[in-house]
C-alpha cells in the first residue's frame, strides 16, 4: 500500500471512530435524554459504592443537577480511573467524567475542564497513630510509599518524592494500596486530602494524615474539548453556590476539618 493511501485509511478510521462517538454537545445530550457520567467509584466521599451497591457520593449529586437542569436522566458508568482519564471521555464512550479529577494543564490538552469546583490536597496517608512515626520531607529516603496510577498523587511523587530516594509502589486501585498501608507493607500512601478525612469517619483511629500538604490543586468535571457541557456545567455550579445547594452537598458528604 503506498504511503498517501495509507494515511487516507488511517485519516478516514480516526474519522469513523469519531463518528461512532457519543454525545458530546448539549443538542445530543437532550436528544438522547441522558447524560452519561464516567467514574471510578473507589473514592469517599466523591464516589464510591454505598451498602445496596448504588454509586453516590459529592461529585454524584453534583452531576445529578447538571443532568437536571439539561433535563436528562443522569447514567452512571463505572471505570478504572486510568481508562477514565482520558479514554472514556476522549472516546466517546461517556459524555462527562467526575472523579475527583484534578485540573491540569497537560490534562487541559486533551479534554475540556469546568470551572473548578472543589480546593483539595495531596497528602500522606499513614496508619492510625502514625507508628512508623513518618513526617514529610524528613522520612522520605529509602521509604515505601504507595500512589495510585495514572492520579495526581503519582504525578507530585514522580517529581518530588523520586529524587528523595523514596521507593514507590503503584497502585491501579485505591483500596489496594490503604490495605497495604494497614498491613504496614508501605509507609505511607499519597491520595487526595478529603478521603483520609472521611476515612476517620468510616474507620476511626485506622488512617491519618502525616505531615503538611504535598500539593495544592483544583477539581473539575471533565468533557471533551470544545464541548458546550462545559459552560452548562458551569452555569449549574454557579446555580448551585447562589442558591446554597453547593453548599448543602459540602455538609452532606465532606467532613470539614
Ligand atoms: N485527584 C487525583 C487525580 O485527579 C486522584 C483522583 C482519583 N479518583 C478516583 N476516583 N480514584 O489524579
Amino acid at each position: 500500500m503506498g504511503m498517501k493511501r495509507a494515511l487516507l485509511l488511517a485519516v478516514a478510521l480516526a474519522a469513523s471512530v469519531l463518528s461512532a462517538a457519543g454525545a458530546t454537545t448539549v443538542a445530543e445530550v437532550k436528544k438522547k435524554g441522558v447524560l452519561v457520567l464516567g467514574t471510578d467509584p473507589t473514592f469517599a466521599p466523591f464516589e464510591f459504592k454505598d451498602k445496596t451497591g448504588q454509586i453516590t457520593g459529592f461529585d454524584v449529586d453534583i452531576a445529578r443537577a447538571v443532568a437536571k437542569d439539561l433535563g436528562v436522566k443522569l447514567q452512571i458508568q463505572a471505570a478504572g480511573f486510568g481508562a477514565l482519564m482520558p479514554q472514556s471521555v476522549t472516546s466517546g464512550r461517556v459524555d462527562m467524567a467526575m472523579s475527583a479529577i484534578t485540573i491540569t494543564a497537560e490534562r487541559a490538552k486533551v479534554v475540556a475542564f469546568s470551572n473548578p469546583y472543589y480546593r483539595s490536597a495531596q497528602v500522606f496517608i499513614v496508619k492510625g497513630g502514625n507508628p512508623q512515626k513518618f513526617t514529610w520531607p524528613a522520612d522520605v529516603k529509602g521509604a515505601a510509599i504507595g500512589v495510585q496510577a495514572n492520579t495526581t498523587g503519582q504525578y507530585v511523587a514522580d517529581d518530588t518524592l523520586k529524587s528523595r530516594g523514596a521507593a514507590l509502589k503503584v497502585y491501579d486501585d485505591f483500596a489496594a494500596g490503604l490495605a497495604d498501608v494497614q498491613a504496614g507493607r508501605i509507609v505511607a500512601l499519597v491520595g487526595d486530602a478529603p478521603t483520609v478525612t472521611d476515612l476517620q469517619k468510616r474507620l476511626p483511629g485506622q488512617f491519618q494524615q502525616a505531615g503538611k500538604d504535598l500539593a495544592a490543586e483544583d477539581y473539575g468535571m471533565v468533557f471533551a474539548k470544545n464541548s458546550d457541557l462545559a459552560a452548562a456545567a458551569n452555569k449549574t455550579l454557579a446555580r448551585m453556590k447562589a442558591s446554597g445547594e453547593y453548599q448543602k452537598l459540602l455538609d452532606k458528604w465532606i467532613v470539614q476539618k
